[in-house]
């Protein structure tokens, strides 16, 4: 073998291993029990309640879901009275932990008193932003939104806003106490800039952004931030065009357990994932 064959079945098997070793790291993802274990008592040694936003459908359900089954009482936050109830119900049947409803809408300035005052005096363990929107369901340039000031408000508030200031409501608990978990609901959309779905993604670069630089702020006092980004498009695409084969093959649960892992960078830099990846461990399935 001369010098330059040599070198290429080197850089061949480098290129191989690289890929393997990648491919080894990401089926971590599917056993987080194994890879990423953490004790039982870990969410309830962080507070006796968990606050969820947008959790009266979909993924926020989930984790209000997800959370009670580690044994926190939950808080439940959207617009629908009756959905949440239900909500309420199907969590207090199924766990036996205590729920809390707070009706609020998200786009309206005046809901954040009201919650802060709602959330008073309770040892909140667990913060999930998870409300989001998206200013159109079908993909259109920045202007072509319909109502365009009032969807820029809308999906602002929802989006940015509302994470900011449920942080700020909740932080200075977990300040005090030396202890709270933050997981704040991007998108892996965040990881490109994506044309058409502008304003959306926008949005969700900055809660990666918010989450990263508020953990190293908050590190050292015990509090664990960690952002997660969801892939998108599988989702959307069972959902409209499978709702069967979506409600059977692809509940909540699944989803959350192969779809949603943390966001790798922040992973790396900050600190490990293992909090996101412990509450996609077990998720009772929500079709
Ligand atoms: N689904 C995906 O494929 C995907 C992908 C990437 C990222 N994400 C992100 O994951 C999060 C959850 O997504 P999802 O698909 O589960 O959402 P979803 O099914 O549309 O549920 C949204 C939740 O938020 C509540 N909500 C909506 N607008 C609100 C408002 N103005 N005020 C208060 N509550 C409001 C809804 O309840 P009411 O209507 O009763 O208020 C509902 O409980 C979002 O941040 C989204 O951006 C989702």
């Amino acid at each position: 073998m001369d010098l330059l064959e040599l070198f290429f079945v080197s850089l061949g098997a480098a290129v191989v291993v690289h890929y393997v070793v990648k491919l080894l790291l990401f089926i971590r993802i599917l056993y987080p029990k194994i890879w990423f274990p953490l004790p039982k008592s870990f969410f309830t040694s962080m507070g006796e309640w968990a606050v969820v936003t947008g959790a009266s459908e979909g993924i926020g359900r989930a984790y209000a879901f997800a959370l009670a089954e580690q044994g926190m009482n939950v808080v439940i936050i959207s617009r629908t009275k009756l959905t949440l109830d239900q909500v309420a119900k199907d969590i207090a049947d199924a766990t036996g932990k205590k729920v809390k409803v707070i009706v609020a809408d998200f786009i309206k300035e005046s809901v954040f008193s009201e919650i802060e005052e709602q959330l008073k005096d309770m040892n909140i363990g667990v913060l999930v932003n998870n409300v989001g929107m998206l200013p159109s369901f079908i993909p259109r340039e920045f202007l072509e939104a319909a109502e365009l000031d009032q969807t820029i408000l809308k999906v602002i508030n929802c989006n940015v806003k509302t994470m900011v200031k449920m942080c700020k409501i909740v932080l200075p608990g977990m300040e005090d106490r030396g202890k709270g978990v933050i997981v704040n609901i991007s998108s892996g959309i965040a990881s490109v800039p994506f044309p058409l779905y502008t304003l959306y993604a926008a949005t969700k670069v900055f809660v990666e952004r918010f989450s990263q630089g508020l953990q190293a702020e908050y590190k050292d006092k015990g509090i664990i931030i960690q952002v997660t980004g969801l892939q998108l498009f599988l989702h959307f695409f069972f959902k409209i065009f499978y709702p069967v084969s979506y409600s059977y093959f692809l509940s909540y649960r699944q989803w959350l357990h192969w779809g949603l892992h943390p966001n790798g960078r922040l992973s790396k830099n900050q600190h490990d994932d293992s909090v996101t990846r412990r509450l996609c461990k077990k998720l009772p399935a929500v079709s």
